[in-house]
């Protein structure tokens, strides 16, 4: 899984490429490459493990009128530069990059190597350029598509040929691929996500699965699979949003983690009294019998809330699952059910499939997103676009707050819908960015904290209720981010095994916010504490027992429980940050993962 990204134009194509790749980079980080057509007619190739930077580092080819380029996420063999996309064939003549998996690329790179065809990398991508330079005639496009009824999986490709200087094919299936033409028709962009687009006007189309485009300079023709042409209608997109910058703070997390209380504001403003979903009306929403949330990470966190929340108020049943494991289950989805997909990115494989199968079963989807014309925005019936702005940081902050902000609202609106008016919650949700704002002014005490904790190599969360789902998100970003090994429960849940492993090395963070469940939750640092493990408790203001029992006390603003998630996790978004900070991990851009995961 990875971003793809090509260009025609007059334009240095390397210089756009390298643009490009810089806003694909969310998509991946292991390895990043670019392959072009000199003016001599042949491929050159540049790539380089590691981040662009390093690619940067050692380009050294020329000014470039055409290009493709990939930012990778490794799936099939390690992170190297032999790995690393652009793969050409064995002529070298031929330069593709793929984004997706190729499931039977073991027996087609088999036949392949029967017939004497060396592969030099561990990749399912190699399998593809092969196979194109197998079936190559003189026609690149009738090449491409004779590959693409050979192959299994989920893909989107580009490619160039060095006898073909003037043209890009590409094609798709089950992963998004854009292209864009120029005002003026000189340009033409490809791209895994449109708002990689910078600058100029761009009329843009949206490749189908099955769809195979032959890209030139200012042109576009579009085919299916048995070559026939196809009309596609193209949509205007201006993107002239400047990058995002840390605007001070040493890593985009932090700023991220700082811009909190606005966020929430913006996800929150104007929705107080009506939701608008666009594709789905009151009648809809009204008539549901049961809501399934799905969505991956800490997404799937905030649909877990957003059930327990649409379950108290809405009095509606529901239900969360994550996204990959949905169309393996044999759910009862109809008519009557909602499925509300929640995704910062809109682009993620897992979630996007669970979509397409409950679209399947004639489900109405809902989105909750961050990103604009992502590829979930465009499938859903209706969406709420969170208004976060740009996450840059691979560790989700404050999309998870503004998640929480829609799903409440989504609670509050459905619950007036089914004539059980929540106010009370939207009044306590209206302060919430204040509250998140007191929290914040902690950071210097979490730090201090975080240096304390940041010598154990384990951590449990534990937390009851509302308080639970907060906990493996909170397990979640230490993880990520410092490498801990960290796990989320149910308080009551720990005796029944994970107990087992606490002692001394091994502390326990517990969220205590959850005031129905404060009793129990004092039994339960109890049972820790005589194990003898460090206790770090996050307690609200009122909750004056922790303080005999816990190592350390955090204490947080109190607020009623449905809402406590806010407070409790922005402190352990903190905690995290800081204990990653003293360890000296890459805060922004962990070791093996990818802000938008693209591949199932
Ligand atoms: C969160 O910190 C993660 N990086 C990850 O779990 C993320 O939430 C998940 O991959 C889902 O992404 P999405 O919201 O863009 O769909």
């Amino acid at each position: 899984m990875c971003g793809i990204f090509g260009y025609l134009g007059q334009q240095d194509a390397l210089t756009l490429c390298l643009q490009g790749l810089e806003r694909l980079e969310y998509r991946g980080y292991d390895s990043t490459g670019v392959a072009g057509i000199t003016s001599k007619g042949k491929i050159a190739l540049c790539k380089e493990a590691g981040k662009l930077s390093e690619l940067k580092k050692k380009l050294k080819l020329k000014k470039l009128e055409i290009a493709i380029a990939h930012t990778r996420w490794a799936t099939h063999g390690k992170v190297t530069t032999v790995n690393a996309h652009p793969h050409l064939d064995t002529a070298k003549n031929i330069a593709l990059v793929h984004n997706g998996i190729i499931e039977n690329y073991i027996p087609l790179r088999d036949q392949l190597k029967k017939k004497g065809i060396p592969f030099l990398s561990e990749t399912d991508s190699e399998v593809i350029v092969q196979l194109i330079a197998d079936s190559y005639e003189g026609d690149l496009l009738k090449a491409v598509c004779q590959t693409l009824h050979l192959l299994k999986g989920a893909f989107a490709i580009a490619v160039i040929h060095s006898d073909h200087p003037d043209e890009i094919i590409a094609a798709s299936r089950e992963c998004p691929l854009s292209i864009g033409v120029a005002d003026g028709a000189t340009e033409t962009i490809i791209s895994s996500d449109p708002n990689a687009f910078l600058g100029a006007n761009w009329n843009v189309l949206f490749l189908r699965s099955g769809e195979i485009a032959r890209a030139k300079k200012g042109s576009v023709e579009i085919f299916d699979l048995d070559l026939k042409p196809l009309q596609k209608k193209t949509e205007r997109m201006i993107n002239d949003t400047p990058p995002p910058s840390k605007e001070g703070f040493p890593h985009f997390m932090l700023k991220e983690i700082f811009e909190q209380p606005s966020t929430i504001q913006k996800a929150l403003f104007g929705r107080e009294h009506a939701l608008e979903l666009k594709g789905l009306s009151d009648e809809d929403l009204k008539n549901k019998s049961q809501v399934w949330f799905i969505g991956c990470g800490t997404s799937y966190h905030a649909g877990l809330l957003g059930s327990m929340l649409l379950e108290e108020f809405a009095h509606i049943p529901s239900h969360a699952e994550i996204a990959s494991e949905v169309r393996y289950r044999v759910p009862i989805f109809s008519k009557d059910t909602l499925v509300v997909a929640i995704s910062q990115s809109g682009e993620t494989a897992d979630t996007l499939s669970a979509v397409r199968e409950a679209k399947a079963h004639g489900c109405q989807v809902l989105g909750i997103c961050n990103v604009t014309n992502s590829t979930l925005t465009r499938e859903v019936d209706g969406a709420i676009f969170l208004k976060a702005g740009p996450e840059v940081s691979v560790c989700s902050t404050k999309a998870f707050t503004s998640q929480l902000t829609v799903v409440t609202l989504l609670a509050i609106y459905l619950a007036r819908l089914r004539g059980n008016p929540a106010e009370p919650l939207l009044a306590a949700l209206k302060k919430i960015p204040e509250q998140v704002a007191e929290v914040l002014k902690l950071a210097p005490q979490i730090e201090q904290i975080a240096k304390k904790y940041s010598s154990y190599n384990n951590f449990f969360f534990m937390g009851r209720r509302y308080m639970w789902p907060t906990c493996l998100e909170a397990a979640l970003k230490l993880k990520e981010i410092s490498y801990v090994n960290a796990g989320g429960y149910p308080a009551g849940e720990l005796k029944h095994g994970p107990i087992a492993l606490l002692d001394a090395h091994f502390p326990v963070a517990a969220f205590c916010a959850n005031g129905q469940t404060r009793d129990k939750i004092l039994s339960n640092l109890m049972e820790v504490k005589a194990r003898g493990a460090p206790v770090l408790a996050f307690a609200p203001a009122d909750f004056y027992e922790v303080e005999a029992i816990a190592d350390h006390t955090i204490w947080l603003p109190a607020v009623i429980d449905p809402l406590a998630p806010f407070i409790s996790t922005v402190a352990g978004q903190l905690l995290a940050y800081f204990i990653a900070k003293q360890k000296g991990c890459n805060i922004d851009q962990p070791r093996n993962l990818a802000k938008s995961v693209t591949v199932e």
